[in-house]
């Protein structure tokens, strides 16, 4: 445990250093669980999110796209469930005032207190999901006293009674206007416009990608729960016979994506079928992924059937059927939804590397795939005399247009190496003395920290065979 938290402490110290994330509002003491991305944050996340993009909209013939506003109409969290049943449990302490989600509060203790005594933590853990399963919200009460849980700020066992507390962001002065807690309702309420407008037949799929918005209680976790956050976000509708059909299919089809993306394959754990289910879900499982701090969720494949579409119908008093073969029916929806923050900690996570070198000092590489770097390629001039700038300037300018590159010449050749390792950039050249009568640069690769010589014109080229969508997308194309 210590193990872990260590790393995690050096990752987010990286994050912020390096120019990937900061926490949002800093001069003014900060926000909990509120991020921004930096300079090289907001490249990788780009990335990540043309990488989801393409590999649903461009590899599926059937699946289009939407972009739909956070605001709505407040009848739509009425027709969804979310005024009345999206909720979390909540525990106050008396001396601390500081808010705690109770299942929280008493699984990270387990994890720490009995991180040796497995059975204990078996047993006390079944117990919890038992009560949690009868919402028997004075049992966790009588756990959270019975194994002697103190607050970590006040250190007292002062507690409040349990009660659920609505995730749901209302915004003053707006009557019942809410921010939206997941991007899927702008896809329910424009599925008649979707149909009209593109001929879809079923089974067709709609994606997403937006910001959605949910009071968490705070969990110092950085990334992987944060109030204002992103979803990836694709309904599925069909027929409602090929419900097991489709949702098996999809809960297959994401695990191959994420395993594409070549984390190491042991963190990808499996699919864990939900214990307890969401208001709208008859069915759900999650892909988990071995954080920092121990495997949680990241993607979640839900069978939403006809809940959303069904309540809209009686909220709206508009038809929102499928007309096919002369029947008319209300369709079934798989929901497969992934957050871009806990995808971009995930990829950010298993990617950062402190390597012992021959030499005994220690490098510390990020090694991103190449297709998800922020920067590409890097370019130096070994010196800054002779004329070598210039022509790095030069070659940087021709290049530019084509990739994501940078420019230094700010420190010695070495230390402009290691800044790149850490950002993660596949490859660094370099426009020494031979550049002059051979037109060619070195080429050094992050990885094998190996340098050759190329040609000037064989840059771009090898820029794009190695670090471009393409290669990944065809192999997909075969497999998902
Ligand atoms: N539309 C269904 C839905 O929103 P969810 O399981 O509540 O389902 C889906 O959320 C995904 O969104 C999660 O697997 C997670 O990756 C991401 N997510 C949810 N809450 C989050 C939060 N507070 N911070 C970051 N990501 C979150």
């Amino acid at each position: 445990m210590k193990k872990c938290s260590h790393f995690f402490d050096f990752l987010i110290s990286h994050a912020k250093t390096y120019g990937f994330i900061f926490p949002s509002s800093e001069i003014y003491g900060g926000l909990n669980a509120i991020y921004d991305y930096g300079p090289h944050g907001v490249e990788l996340k780009n990335n990540i999110k043309e990488f989801w993009w393409k590999s649903m909209t461009q590899l599926h013939d059937n699946i289009i796209g939407l972009d739909s506003s956070i605001l709505m109409h407040s009848d739509i969290w009425r027709a969804s469930g979310h005024v009345n049943k999206f909720s979390e449990l909540l525990i106050d302490n008396k001396d601390s005032k500081k808010r705690y989600r109770p299942e929280i509060l008493i699984q990270e203790y387990v994890e720490d207190k009995f991180f040796n005594d497995p059975k204990k933590k078996e047993k006390t853990l079944s117990r919890l999901s038992q009560s949690l399963k009868k919402k028997d919200l004075v049992d966790i009460k009588v756990l959270i006293d019975e194994l002697c849980i103190c607050d970590p700020i006040s250190k007292t066992k002062n507690w409040t009674n349990i009660r659920h507390f609505n995730m749901m962001f209302k915004i003053q002065n707006e009557k019942d206007l809410y921010l939206r807690p997941e991007t899927a309702q702008g896809i329910f309420s424009n599925f008649q416009n979707i149909i009209k407008s593109n001929r879809m037949k079923i089974p067709f799929g709609i994606a997403q990608i937006g910001k959605s918005f949910r009071n968490e209680i705070f969990s110092r976790k950085f990334l992987f729960r944060m109030r204002e956050f992103e979803q990836m976000e694709m309904q599925f509708f069909i027929l409602p016979a090929e419900e097991i059909k489709w949702y098996e299919y999809w809960k297959k089809n994401r695990l191959k994506w994420h395993l594409e993306l070549n984390l190491e394959y042991k963190k990808y754990y499996k699919l864990c079928d939900h214990d307890h289910l969401s208001h709208y879900e008859s069915a759900g499982s999650d892909i988990v992924f071995h954080f920092p701090f121990g495997f949680q969720e990241i993607e979640g494949i839900h069978s939403r059937r006809d809940f959303d579409l069904k309540n809209h119908e009686f909220f709206s008093k508009k038809k929102l059927r499928i007309f096919e073969l002369k029947k008319n029916y209300i369709p079934y929806v798989i929901e497969t939804s992934l957050g871009l923050d806990r995808l971009f900690l995930a990829i950010f996570s298993s990617s950062l590397k402190k390597e012992k070198l021959e030499n005994r000092k220690i490098r510390i590489v990020l090694k991103l795939p190449y297709y998800l770097s922020p920067i590409k390629a890097a370019i130096f001039p070994l010196v800054r005399k002779d004329g070598l700038p210039e022509i790095a300037k030069r070659i940087f300018n021709d290049i530019r247009i084509h990739h994501r590159l940078v420019y230094d010449e700010k420190e010695s050749i070495g230390k402009l190496y290691r800044r790149q390792d850490a950002i993660g950039t596949p490859f660094c050249l370099t426009v020494d003395y031979d550049t002059i009568k051979t037109d060619t640069v070195t080429i050094r690769n992050r990885d094998s920290m190996k340098q050759k010589r190329i040609h000037i014109k064989e840059i771009s080229k090898i820029i794009e065979r190695e670090t471009g969508l393409r290669k990944i997308l065809k192999k997909l194309s075969y497999i998902i």
